[in-house]
């Protein structure tokens, strides 16, 4: 006889944050996750994090990554890079996602080459295309979608072109569960998402925040005991996790992959006389005035 491991998601160092996706709630509800905190608060190392995790399991998963972060989780076996082209309206891009995914692997949808509005047209193209896939299936399987700065996908103020994105956005998060769709939607604004998305999630973790309205926006997740405060006092990969009526404070382990977002030091840098000896002489004469 063989034992089958748990599906484990060991989010911190040392087990000390262990989701065993074989135990109630997950069993009958499915993941849906919402991470949330300030610019440079951990979500995007967190939502990393989990991915290698859930690639671990061998669970299928897909990340929406508007600004090209994810792009390093390729350093996994089996995990691609599907790059959406400017001008491509073909559509053939969805189908090697899908088909990736019903492979199996691992996907990273990188749309950082498309503005704003193309990037909400092609998520909810490919969302639809996602649930429609998972829901003609007799037995689906279980898989993760990822969605970064989903503000951009579902925000709460209706902005020109982002109806369909939000309605499949809000479809998901009703239905996925039943086509085992589990998501995790990162965002810097709780205040700018659609209310259901939080609403409708499972798990919540909570970054640091620094603006009162952001604050609001979680404030009903929280005890009282939480302050605004005491989130601005939050480390980087620190998070409140608010699951099952209970409110933990975590640290994320470091990732495996690499960082594909670090913040760009600011240092001093010393100029030299042969820059401007070197410079055309419309810009030397402009300098020299
Ligand atoms: N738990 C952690 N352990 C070590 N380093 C971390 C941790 N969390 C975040 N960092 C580092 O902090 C930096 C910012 O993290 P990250 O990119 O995840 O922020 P973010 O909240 O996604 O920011 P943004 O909203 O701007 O995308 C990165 O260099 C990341 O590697
Ligand atoms: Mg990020």
């Amino acid at each position: 006889m063989t034992n089958t491991p748990a599906p484990i998601l060991n989010l911190g160092e040392a087990n000390t944050l262990a989701f065993n996706l074989s135990h109630a709630p997950w069993t009958t509800q499915g993941v849906r996750c919402v991470v949330s905190g300030t610019p440079g608060s951990g979500k995007s190392h967190l939502m990393a994090v989990m991915m290698e995790e859930v690639h671990g399991l061998g669970v299928p998963f897909c990340v929406v990554d508007p600004d090209g972060e994810h792009r390093s989780l390729c350093e996994l076996v089996n995990v691609t890079r599907v790059e959406v082209a400017t001008d491509d309206f073909s559509g053939e891009w969805i189908d090697d996602a899908l088909y990736l995914l019903d492979q199996g692997g691992g996907v990273v949808l990188d749309l950082a080459i498309l503005d704003e509005e193309r990037q909400r047209d092609c998520y909810a193209w490919f969302a639809r295309r996602l649930l429609d896939s998972q829901r003609r299936q007799a037995r689906p399987q279980a898989m993760f979608l990822f969605v970064e700065e989903v503000h951009i996908f579902a925000p709460q103020k209706l902005v020109r072109g982002a109806r369909d994105a939000t309605a499949v956005t809000k479809s998901i998060a009703r239905r996925g569960r039943k086509f085992g769709v589990n998501t995790v939607m990162g965002s810097q604004r709780p205040g700018d998402v659609e209310k259901d998305i939080l609403g409708q999630s499972n798990v919540r973790f909570f970054g640091r925040i620094e603006i009162k309205l952001d604050y609001q926006a979680i404030q009903t997740y929280l005890p009282g005991s939480v302050s605004l405060r005491t989130l601005r006092d939050l480390e980087t990969g620190e998070f409140f996790l608010s699951m099952s009526g209970r409110l933990t404070r975590v640290h994320i382990r470091a990732r495996r992959t690499s960082d594909m977002s670090p913040t760009p030091q600011i240092a001093v840098r010393q100029r030299s006389i042969f820059e401007l000896i070197d410079a055309p002489e419309s810009v030397r004469s402009a300098r020299c005035k």
